[in-house]
């Protein structure tokens, strides 16, 4: 691709999904979220409008961009709205089907066969994704963290077909269009910071789940004695559970490092809706 990527397309609208959009349309590109309804749809322009709001009041965006921005994006129900784009990111639940089927119809919708089909994922080999399509030299990862507004780093992921110009196109939009830094990781599972941060929340969740020290003096000893910004059960509620324990068992069934496998109070808590802040209650609970 030659031409700079002005028109974009994000798969998904969640917490990952419409950060992702927030921060493409801040940027001044054209960008279409796609969710699974028209309702979803609402839901994610409902949850951007917000974010945008919470810059404003901290002073990190006058309210002209804000409106700009959220005047920037489209939100559909359907995949086809995204034949034009020019970079789609997928940023649905962390599920190989679900992001498998994502990725066969985008290479159908997608008309450009130059256009980069990118993915979000946290812990799911990129290749897989990318031999659901028929252009697995334009597939990639492009990882981002939460909250997306917020935090500066994307982890680039090329798989072993992925081609080397895709990769430098999108480490040149990430540094330069996005303002994010870029770490690049081979494709395994967790990649960089995952493969790093989850290991560390399972451990936190076995220290509450066998009652040596509880969540909140967990977290007081992260965020008191080592100064970060939140202790990692408060962590792991804002990433949400159901994403960490799906993390778990990709990283799990790559290695099959016992450190890895998913403690069975985060199963239990997952089966019980109890997915941290998006549904109100976690290892913390929250209004
Ligand atoms: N746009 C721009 N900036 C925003 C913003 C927005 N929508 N919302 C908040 N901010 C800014 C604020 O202005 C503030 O900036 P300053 O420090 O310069 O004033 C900063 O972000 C912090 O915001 P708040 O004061 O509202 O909130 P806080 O101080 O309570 O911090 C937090 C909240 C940013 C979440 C912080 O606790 C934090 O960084 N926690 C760790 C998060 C983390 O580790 N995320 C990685 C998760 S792993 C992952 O995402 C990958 C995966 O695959 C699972």
């Amino acid at each position: 691709m030659t031409t700079a990527i002005r028109r974009i397309g994000v798969v998904g609208g969640g917490q990952m999904g419409a950060g992702i959009a927030e921060v493409c349309a801040r940027a001044g590109l054209d960008t279409v979220v796609c969710e699974a309804d028209a309702v979803a749809a609402r839901a994610a322009r409902e949850r951007i409008a917000v974010s945008l709001e919470r810059a404003v009041q901290r002073g990190k965006l006058d309210r002209i961009s804000a409106e700009d921005a959220l005047a920037r994006m489209v939100f559909t129900g359907s995949l086809d709205d995204l034949a034009d784009r020019q970079l789609v990111v997928e940023a649905v639940v962390e599920n190989t089907a679900a992001k498998t089927e994502v990725f066969a119809a985008l290479d159908k919708i997608v008309e450009d066969p130059g256009a980069i089909l990118a993915t979000n994922t946290s812990s799911i080999p990129v290749m897989r994704l990318g031999m659901a399509t028929g252009r697995a030299d334009r597939v990639l990862g492009l990882h981002f963290f939460n909250p997306v507004p917020v935090l500066p780093l994307v982890e680039v992921v090329s798989s072993l077909h992925t081609d080397p110009e895709t990769v430098s196109v999108i480490e040149d939009f990430a540094t330069h269009t996005l303002g994010k830094t870029v770490v690049r990781s081979q494709d395994r599972a967790g990649f960089v910071v995952n493969a790093l941060l989850v290991p560390y929340l399972l451990s936190a969740i076995r220290m509450a789940e066998s009652g040596f020290a509880t969540a909140t003096d967990v977290d007081a000893g992260m965020e008191l004695g080592c100064a970060h910004p939140m202790g990692p059960l408060k962590l792991a509620d804002l990433i949400g559970l159901d994403t960490v324990a799906s993390i778990a068992e990709s990283l799990y069934e790559e290695f099959k490092e016992p450190l890895y496998a998913p403690p069975p109070l985060l199963q239990r808590m997952v089966e019980a809706g109890l997915l941290g802040r998006k549904s109100g209650r976690g290892f913390h609970t929250y209004d």
